[in-house]
Parts: C-alpha cells; structure tokens; sequence
C-alpha cells in the first residue's frame, strides 16, 4: 500500500506521538500537515522521514503554517513556491512522478483565485494540492456556503481540476461540536482514478480527521518477495519437475524460454515458501497498556459526543483527549527512560 496522509494537526509539536501512531497504521510515503505552528527554531523530526516546512507567525506567535514529511527512501526534491500563501511543495517519484502541496489558509485570510492559479501554476503537473481552506461548499460535503467555497469551486473548475472529498464530514468544531468539511483534496484529473480517498475514523487528537489517499495499484515500499530456500520441499520440488518439465512439452510451443520459466516458478510456488511482499511495521515499544486505554477512552468519548452531542460530553471528550496526549508522552519518557538506564546497567 502507497498512502498519503492529509491532516490538520493543530500544533505539530503537541501531537507528534500521533504521527507516530500514524506511520506504524498507515507507514505512509508522505504526510501533509498543516496548522503545523512551528517555529523555524524548533527542533521537530520523524524518524525515517525528511521535513519541508513553511512558517508563519501572528502577532509574534507561531500560528498556521504547513509541512510535508517525505519517507527518507522515496526519491524526491523541494519545490521553490514564490507565494505568501502558506503552502509548502515537494515532488516525488513514484511510479509517476508527482508533486504534493500542502496548504493552510486561515479562517480569516481572503483568498482570490488569481492567488491560487499563481500557486498551481508554479507547481509541476500532475500534482495533488492538500490542505485545510476553511472553504465551505456542499460540492465537498458541507452543509453551507462560504465566499471561500465559492472561490474555490469557481477555481476547481475554470482549471479543470478534480475533488477526490466523498462528501465525509473532516472537521468537529471544538466550541460548538458541529461537523463540517472544509479540507479538500484537489487533483490533476489524471490523477483521480490513481488513488482511493477515506477520511480516518479518529481524530488523532486534533480537531480534524487524517484523510488518507491511497495510491490503488503500485507500491513504493512494497518489498519483492525471496524464496525461504532452507523451508523448501526439495522431494517435491524434483518430482513435479519431472513431471511437468518434460523436453517434448517445449517442441511444438511458440516461446520455449517463456514456457519453461512459467512452468518453473509455478512448481518454486508450490514447493517453496517466500518472505512476506508487506513492509514490516516499525514497532513502538513505548506503547503500553495505559496508552491503548488512554486512546479507547478518547475514541469511546467522542463517539459518545456523536450519539448524543451535548456540552458535556464535547467537554468530556477534550478532557480524554487531553489525558491521552498526556498518558502517551510520559510512555514514551518512561520508556526511553528505562532504556537508558539499561544501556547504562549493560555497559558498567
Ligand atoms: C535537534 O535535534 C537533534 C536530535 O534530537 C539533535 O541532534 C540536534 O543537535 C538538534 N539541533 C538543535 C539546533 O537543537
Ligand atoms: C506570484 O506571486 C508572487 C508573490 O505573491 C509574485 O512575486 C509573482 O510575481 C507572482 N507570479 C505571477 C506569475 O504572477
Ligand atoms: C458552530 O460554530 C461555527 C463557527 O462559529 C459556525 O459556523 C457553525 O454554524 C456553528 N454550528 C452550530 C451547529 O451551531
């Protein structure tokens, strides 16, 4: 599987440990992060992937702001962006070759679209522009209009671009609790029947779902399978080979060589076992008991909210979201903690 992550992660630093839970159930090629609020000071990183940022600050303070994380094996350079808008783009290389742009435009910002087509115009076709527009438009599933859905939707279509949004509500307002959908995921049409797009079913710990685009037929990452040639049926590999790869079978065939090979790897199939085509997910030995309970818990409110959408239970819902921030941090201090200790214990 090839997938990209999408996700308004309100605050880079607060929920890097999601990422983390995020790389091990998805090991996406790419994440597009927006309301990243970084500094260009801060010292943020991903193990195993390289980070392209753009910073922005209001009133002094780091606010808004967007980045991209490129998994360190996939083959890929930056994109120079001449904008002020917050955007961010890098171009990789997978079976195409594609650039990815993330972009945060803030509730109150005006957008135009000569604003925007100077953005895509300075990104390399085909491309997949990501981000949070606080646009709201029923054409990608919200329930009201707004000046910037309008734009938006005027600008998807005088460019002839594509939506992959499904209609899927991507953002639970932290005051009031209403759903709405106002990250939109905007494409070359080239690209539309390339990939799938779902919204995750967990907020992460922000206040916008993951979107996950998956790619639907390669795969970067995938590892080419190996014959396990110590766990093979060597007895039975000799005789279907006497049976089944007789010299006379290859006379009267068009493409002898091709014969031969197809014969062969389908007696190897049969008689040898082969390593898994999966990556292996990276572990996380921090993750405990604590942090699944802490994480359940959270999930558990929030479906609670969405039964019953009451004051209290939104306010219970950013309490467990608030202890599972907590309870996975001091794991992983816990953890690195003993580590050392017993590095400490085994070097003496
Ligand atoms: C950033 O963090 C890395 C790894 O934790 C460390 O090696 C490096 O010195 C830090 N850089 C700064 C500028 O603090
Ligand atoms: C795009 O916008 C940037 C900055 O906003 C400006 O410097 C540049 O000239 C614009 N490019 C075009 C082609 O209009
Ligand atoms: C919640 O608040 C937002 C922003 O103030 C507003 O746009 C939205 O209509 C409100 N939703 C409900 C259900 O009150």
């Amino acid at each position: 599987m090839t997938n990209i992550i999408q996700w308004n992660c309100r605050g880079l630093k607060i929920n890097l440990i999601q990422l983390t839970l995020l790389v091990q159930s998805f090991l996406p090629i790419a994440f597009c992060l927006q309301e990243t609020r970084l500094k260009e000071s801060d010292n943020v990183s991903l193990k195993g992937y390289n980070m392209y940022s753009t910073f922005s600050k209001v009133d002094e303070r780091a606010a808004g702001g967007s980045s991209i994380f490129v998994k360190d094996n996939v083959i890929h350079s930056t994109v120079q962006l001449t904008t002020d808008l917050q955007a961010v783009a890098i171009r990789l290389s997978l079976d195409k070759t594609i650039t990815l742009c993330s972009i945060y435009i803030p509730p109150s910002s005006i957008i135009d679209k000569a604003k925007l087509k100077n953005l895509t115009d300075q990104l390399p076709s085909p491309f997949i522009l990501m981000g949070d527009f606080n646009a709201h438009n029923p054409l990608w599933g919200s329930k009201t209009h707004n000046a910037k859905g309008k734009i938006i939707e005027d600008f998807v279509s005088q460019e002839g671009l594509c939506i992959f949004n499904d209609g899927s509500n991507t953002y639970l307002h932290p005051g009031n609790g209403s759903y709405s959908s106002i990250d939109i995921t905007i494409c070359d049409p080239s690209l539309l029947q390339d990939y799938s797009w779902r919204v995750h079913d967990d907020l992460c710990g922000s206040d916008h779902f993951p979107i996950v685009p998956e790619h639907l037929f390669t795969s970067a990452q995938q590892r080419v399978p190996r014959w396990k040639l110590d766990k093979a049926d060597w007895p039975l590999f000799e005789n279907l080979c006497q049976a089944e790869l007789q010299s006379k079978m290859f006379e009267t065939v068009r493409d002898p060589i091709l014969t031969f090979n197809t014969v062969l790897t389908s007696i190897a199939d049969r008689t040898i076992p082969k390593t898994s085509a999966n990556p292996k997910h990276p572990s996380k030995p921090w993750f405990d008991d604590a942090c699944d309970q802490a994480i359940g818990d959270r999930k558990k409110s929030e479906r609670r909210f969405n039964q019953q959408p009451t004051t209290e239970n939104l306010s219970n819902f950013h309490i467990f979201r608030a202890k599972a921030r907590r309870t996975c941090r001091q794991a992983r201090r816990t953890s690195w903690k003993n580590l050392s200790r017993g590095l400490h214990l085994a070097l003496r």
